[in-house]
């Protein structure tokens, strides 16, 4: 069966080179003439943990191939899209790329198809786009959400903990949910503005997670309580769960903040109030910014404080940085005078496009810890929590302070070398 993929970014990569590992004859397709060559030459342009291997072994096997819009000439009885739905200005979904992918198969073929959207879209979007492009056609709609995290997205897509499908008419969700049958999974099968309102209550749902382990860490730290054990004791109650309950400086990424904005926004115009997302919201946009409220307190004026930031992704095991915390906090500590200091294992030529020469970049950790004064620990990456702390020691000027925004660290280490040690809620320690 032959299927096409629009949109060869995070979602959309995995999603074509995944489909053409289960035997999919599969095109991928990008508007970006970047993207696309680089997958003709064999090359992943993301960081994707696991991905590259299996685009190697897909194009070996002869089952994918890449095209530009305009180089396409079959696109076969399946069409995902997978292109971005980027923030508008208020909070609203910019749909114009789902729009123009739409358009585009419409332009291609007559049907009979399937044209399976996959971007994230507001609920009700599906409805609508039918009746404006697909009404009287013979080309089929199904919402099929992702839930695939990124750095852990090759895994995600093989053991998901289940998949959503969103449909009209039978044929096409069967032929869709047969996609997936070498896949042990449960599926939800839905109508299609059920299914796009799944992903929005699932991300909303743990970014409210998120939000409250923050706040509560926060109180941990004005009254003398542990979070590590708060979330231990949590996380044993089944009804509860042990997920998403690591406090820390805030979510990121390209997903949460994006999809509760979107949410709130759509509640809004529809004459309601979403009051637990919108107080997720502002505790997440408070949280990012505790490591500049810790040292602004300890040196009150920050102006040449010369300050390591470690980890500039949103998470570790990505080189995504959008909407990361990084970004904030390192614009809150130039406004201050801060003299800045940034290392990350995937993430710097990304942030050195947004802040140039206004900081400085270093090729290891302990690079950017030299001769600096504070250490802000953004990003948990494995590199950090492992390493040589006292040689960090040594290369620090006092008062020597690491704020692990992740509580990641070994506090007990970090103390006892002599580190002046803030994590998020670890009060008493
Ligand atoms: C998220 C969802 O987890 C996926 O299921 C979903 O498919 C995806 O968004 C999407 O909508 O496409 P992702 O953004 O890749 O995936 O990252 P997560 O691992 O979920 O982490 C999101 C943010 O929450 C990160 O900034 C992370 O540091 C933060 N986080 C996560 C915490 O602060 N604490 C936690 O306990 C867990």
């Amino acid at each position: 069966m032959h299927i096409s993929v629009i949109g060869l970014g995070y979602v959309g990569s995995v999603t074509a080179i995944a489909l053409a590992k289960a035997g999919y004859d599969i095109t991928g397709i990008d508007i970006d003439e970047n993207i696309v060559s680089s997958f003709k030459k064999g090359n992943l342009p993301i960081y994707e943990p696991g991905l590259e291997k299996l685009l190697d072994e897909a194009i070996k096997e002869q089952k994918i191939r890449f095209a530009t819009l305009e180089e396409v000439d079959e696109i076969g009885e399946i069409v995902f899209i997978c292109v971005g739905t980027p923030s508008l200005q208020n909070g609203s979904v910019d749909l114009s790329y789902i729009r123009k992918s739409i358009k585009w198969v419409l332009e291609r073929t007559s049907g009979p198809a399937t044209i399976v959207v996959k971007s994230t879209v507001p609920p009700g979007t599906g409805k609508k786009l039918i009746r404006q492009y697909l009404s009287n056609t013979r080309l089929s709609y199904i919402s099929n959400p992702e839930f695939l995290r990124e750095g852990m997205a090759v895994e995600d897509w093989l053991h998901p903990d289940r998949i959503v499908i969103g449909g009209e008419d039978k044929e096409s969700i069967e032929r869709i949910k047969s996609l997936y049958s070498s896949i042990d999974a449960p599926v939800v099968i839905t109508d299609i503005t059920t299914a796009e309102m799944i992903k929005y209550a699932a991300n909303s749902a743990l970014a409210i997670k998120i939000s409250f382990i923050n706040e509560i860490a926060n109180l941990c730290d004005i009254l003398g309580a542990d979070i590590d054990d708060v979330a231990r004791g949590l996380s044993l109650d089944p009804r509860i769960g042990s997920g998403f309950l690591r406090a820390g400086l805030g979510y990121g990424g390209s997903c949460f903040p994006k999809d509760v904005r979107a949410l709130d926004f759509l509640a809004n115009s529809n004459g309601y109030s979403l009051e637990l997302i919108r107080s997720a919201i502002i505790a997440n946009n408070r949280q990012k910014f505790i490591p500049v409220k810790t040292l602004k307190r300890r040196f009150y004026d920050l102006w040449n404080v010369p300050v390591s930031i470690l980890g500039l992704t949103f998470k570790p095991n990505t080189d995504d940085i959008r909407e990361a915390p990084s970004i904030d906090i390192m614009n809150a500590l130039l406004e201050e005078g801060a003299d800045i200091t940034a290392y990350d294992p995937k993430g710097i030529e990304k942030i050195r496009r947004i802040f140039g020469e206004r900081i400085r970049y270093a090729k290891s950790p302990i690079e950017a810890i030299n001769g600096t004064k504070a250490i802000v620990l953004v990003t948990e990456w494995e590199e950090f929590v492992r390493l040589d702390w006292q040689e960090a020691f040594k290369r620090m000027q006092e008062p020597k302070i690491v704020i692990d925004g992740r509580n990641a660290l070994d506090y007990k280490l970090l103390k006892s070398i002599g580190f002046e040690y803030y994590g998020i809620g670890r009060g008493r320690r």
